[in-house]
């Protein structure tokens, strides 16, 4: 994608000075002008359509429609698994890098449908900012709720959208009643809309008192022209329904509902805009939002000291040696390659593709040969990047979700926290003969977090248990297993529905408990596995000296 932002520097320094001391203001600017975010919503809200009208308002892409994973939509790029195209969602994660006003924008995918809400979880490890798309005529709803209130709670700055506004949908004051009571973030609309859901003319810019009327486009092919006007004019135009706007707007203010940048950045407020992706009304509105409101790539935390909330408590500064995390694992992106991708955000320093990281976790060097930007089916080489930049690790066999790299200062971030998994099933080989591959391939798996593997002496190596967030993860280690690792297998469901974190201490003692089942993960976590929740309060009651956890804080 030639329109990918590849920047060069210069080396104006002085030469005796450490590499990064030497490009640490040059770091430090372009980090200041990254805005990394990434979109969620519930599926069909028009996470894709939005992705393409902001892409277009960019100019990344020429034509709306080149982005989209939909099945059936010409010139899909984000579609490289028959799974994928058959359900028309969008499982694999990439980034669109490009430049806005001066700004270099990372959007990073996020995948549409909620079974794979923990692929979204993590894709929140690695962003600034989210931006949440609500469907005007469907309000919040349940399955994605719980990634808005992840955002809340981990304090990640929302900017909300609404969208679908040209069609028939809730009420506006109502909407923002839902996000204020459902997620308890106050709702501070930077745009009102003129004209009902249904009937958009346009919309009232709160802080100037403004109109900006919107002008369709045939198909919402190109940019949609705006207009703007003071209030004088814009009543003379619109009448009854732009005095009805601000009439709400007036009273958003006597409720406080006005922005207020602290309040945003510290995940207490989400300013709202009102959009129809559909017909690009609201998404120049959100590009100028995200550069003037949402917060630049800053210092990453690390460190085993904590504060009062369990965070860590050290920073890694963005003019601190080159250091990134990996937050999403991708294999067979490409058929035609079978390559494995790692997916990092830079946190600090620059990356220089060639330039020879340490893994944090093996302390062993890694050589950055094969670094790319990936949207979709395209794919440009990434020779420099900086902090905010999420950069795709070609052949990255070593690199498991969750790694750090980093050069000369070491670092390891913490690693990212996991949903509790709601399904299991306990998986077997078809073809015994083949236990090499199934192994090689379950591994595979779990390193890329397409589901979680769980394991017990009882159960044994041979036949693990896979868990997930939503049965959907199964249906893509079945689809993978036999296509990519020729080991089909076989799962059988098993009857738990919770999941919570114990200690070896209580592991001993819980193993006697009727009804449950203690299992390790990789990385050292014990899980107890619980028919339902039910079963955690008496043993909770019985036993209240025993460690049972939920996986998140806040998580119950
Ligand atoms: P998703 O990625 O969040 O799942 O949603 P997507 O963009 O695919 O949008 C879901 C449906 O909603 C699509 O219709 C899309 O055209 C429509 N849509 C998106 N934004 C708007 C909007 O602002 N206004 C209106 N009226 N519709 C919108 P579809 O019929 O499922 O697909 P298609 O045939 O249009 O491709």
């Amino acid at each position: 994608m030639q329109d990918l932002v590849t920047s060069t520097r210069t080396d104006t320094q002085d030469a005796s000075a450490p590499a990064h001391a030497k490009h640490a203001g040059e770091v430090t600017r372009e980090a200041a002008r990254r805005r990394t975010f990434a979109v969620i919503s519930h599926p069909d809200a028009g996470k894709s359509t939005l992705t393409e009208a902001l892409a277009l308002h960019a100019q990344v892409i020429t034509e709306a429609g080149a982005v989209h994973g939909k099945a059936g939509r010409r010139s899909t790029v984000s579609d490289w698994m028959e799974m994928e195209k058959a359900r028309g969602i969008s499982i694999t994660s990439a980034a669109l890098q490009f430049e806005y006003d001066g700004h270099v924008i990372n959007l990073v995918d996020t995948p549409g449908h909620s079974d794979f809400s923990e692929d979204t979880y993590r894709v929140l490890s690695a962003v600034d900012a989210a931006v949440m798309l609500v469907d005007a005529a469907k309000g919040l709803e349940p399955q994605t709720l719980k990634l808005f209130r992840v955002c809340k709670a981990r304090g990640i700055p929302v900017i909300t959208v609404i969208n679908k506004w040209d069609r028939p949908g809730l009420d506006a004051l109502a909407l923002m009643e839902e996000i204020q009571n459902e997620i308890r973030l106050v709702p501070t609309p930077l745009t009102w809309p003129v004209g009902i859901a249904g009937d958009f003319r346009g919309v009232l810019d709160r802080r100037t008192g403004d109109y900006v009327a919107y002008q369709r486009t045939a198909g919402g092919a190109t940019r949609a022209p705006e207009e703007w006007m003071g209030a004088e004019a814009a009543g003379l135009r619109e009448g009854d329904p732009w005095f009805a706007a601000v009439e709400e707007a007036e009273l958003l203010s006597s409720d406080g509902a006005d922005h207020d940048q602290d309040l945003f950045l510290s995940g207490f407020t989400t300013p709202v805009l009102f959009a129809s992706a559909i017909s690009n009304f609201g998404v120049a509105m959100l590009l100028d939002t995200l550069v003037e409101l949402a917060p630049p790539a800053a210092a990453f935390r690390h460190g085993e000291e904590q504060d009062g909330d369990g965070r860590p408590l050290q920073v890694r500064d963005v003019a601190a040696p080159f250091s990134a995390f990996v937050f999403k694992v991708q294999a067979g992106m490409d058929t035609n390659h079978r390559d494995r991708v790692a997916f990092a955000r830079v946190c600090s320093g620059v990356f220089e593709r060639g330039m020879v990281a340490t893994h944090a976790q093996t302390g062993r060097p890694f050589a950055t040969k094969y670094a790319q930007a990936i949207f979709g089916r395209e794919r440009a080489v990434i020779d420099t990047a900086y902090p905010g930049d999420i950069v795709g690790l070609v052949n990255a066999n070593a690199l498991r979700i969750g790694d750090t790299i980093y050069l000369d200062e070491p670092v390891q971030f913490p690693p990212i926290a996991t949903f509790a998994p709601e399904h299991f099933a306990v998986a077997t080989a078809k073809d015994s003969g083949r236990f090499k591959q199934f192994r090689r391939g379950i591994d595979q798996l779990d390193g890329e977090g397409v589901v979680q593997v769980l394991r017990s002496d009882l159960r044994g190596n041979q036949s693990p248990v896979l868990a997930a967030v939503g049965p959907m993860q199964f249906e893509v280690a079945i689809a993978r297993m036999e296509s990519e690792f020729g080991a089909p297998i076989k799962l059988e469901t098993l009857g738990y529905t919770q999941a919570r974190r114990t200690d070896a201490a209580s592991a001993a003692e819980l193993d006697s408990v009727r009804g449950i089942e203690v299992m390790s993960r990789n990385d050292g976590t014990l899980l107890v596995l619980a028919p339902d929740k039910w079963r955690i309060s008496v043993i909770e009651r019985d036993h209240p000296d025993l460690t049972l956890e939920p996986l998140l804080a806040g998580d119950r």
